[in-house]
C-alpha cells in the first residue's frame, strides 16, 4: 500500500505516526538519532554514542545529535523569540528519525541538568510535543567511571519520557560502569564484553524502533 493511501485512514490525527509512516514508505533504513547528555570534549557518554554508531545493526543508521548550542531554558527568551535555532534544528532531526537514543551521564544519582534542559527546550512549545515525542521510540543508556552504570539517571528519565508520551524501550538495558577502562584515550570502545552488550542492545532497540514505525 502506498503511503498516500493512508491519508484518510485512522493514522491521520495520531500525531507523528502518519508522518513516520509516510517517511518509512520512502526508505528501508531505520534511523536512530543518538544524543549525548554531556558537553565534555572527552565525554564517556559521547564515546558511547560513537560506539553506538559503529554498533548499529544492518538496516539501521545511527545519527549523532548534539545539545552543545542549546542555551538554558528561559521563558522570557521563548516568549520574545521562540525556540533558539539549535533547538529547532535538533527537533527537526528527531522528527525525521524513527527512534531517539538518549545517552545519559548520571549526576548526583539523577539526570544531569544540562541534558534535562535540552529536553525541556525540545518540549517547547507544548503543542509540538505530539510531533516530536508522542509515540516516538526512545531508549536510554549511559556510561560512568563509577560502578552504578548510570542506573539511577536512567530511572530518572522514566517520568520525563512518560510525560512526553514516548514509547519507552524496556526490552534491554545498557549501564556502562568503569568507563575509564571501557574506552581508551582515543575514545574507542576497547572492552569486548561491553561491545557485545552494546551490539545486543542496539539490535533489540532497532527492532523495537522498526516495529513501532509500522502501522498498527
Ligand atoms: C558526577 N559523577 C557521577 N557518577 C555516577 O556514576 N553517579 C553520580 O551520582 C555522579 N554524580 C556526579 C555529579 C556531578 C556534578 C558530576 C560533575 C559528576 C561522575 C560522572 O559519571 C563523570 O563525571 C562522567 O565522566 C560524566 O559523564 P561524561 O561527561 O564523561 O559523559
Amino acid at each position: 500500500m502506498e503511503p498516500e493511501d493512508h491519508a484518510d485512514s485512522e493514522l491521520y490525527g495520531r500525531p507523528g505516526l502518519l508522518e513516520r509512516w509516510c517517511w518509512s514508505g520512502t526508505k528501508n533504513m531505520t534511523t536512530i538519532i543518538a544524543i549525548s547528555g554531556s558537553l565534555r570534549a572527552t565525554s564517556f557518554n559521547t564515546m558511547l554514542v560513537n560506539a553506538a554508531v559503529a554498533a548499529a545493526p544492518a538496516g539501521t543508521t545511527v545519527e549523532v545529535g548534539s545539545i552543545k548550542d542549546i542555551p538554558l531554558y528561559d521563558g522570557d527568551l521563548e516568549a520574545a523569540s521562540g525556540a533558539p535555532p539549535a533547538v529547532i534544528a535538533l527537533k527537526e532531526r528527531i522528527v525525521a528519525a524513527d527512534g531517539l537514543l538518549l545517552v545519559s551521564p548520571e549526576y548526583n544519582n539523577g539526570i544531569p541538568g544540562v541534558f534535562k534542559n535540552a529536553i525541556d527546550w525540545l518540549s517547547r512549545p507544548a503543542a509540538d510535543i505530539p510531533r516530536v515525542f508522542a509515540e516516538r521510540p526512545v531508549g536510554v543508556i549511559g556510561a560512568t567511571p563509577g560502578r552504578g552504570g548510570t542506573a539511577m539517571a536512567q530511572a530518572g528519565w522514566l517520568p520525563v519520557l512518560r510525560t512526553l508520551g514516548t514509547q519507552l524501550f524496556t526490552g534491554g538495558r545498557l549501564q556502562v560502569g568503569g568507563a575509564g577502562k571501557v574506552f581508551d584515550s582515543s575514545g574507542a570502545l576497547v572492552d569486548a564484553t561491553v561491545r557485545g552488550l552494546l551490539e545486543a542492545y542496539m539490535a533489540d532497540f532497532a527492532r523495537f524502533v522498526a516495529k513501532q514505525r509500522s502501522p498498527r
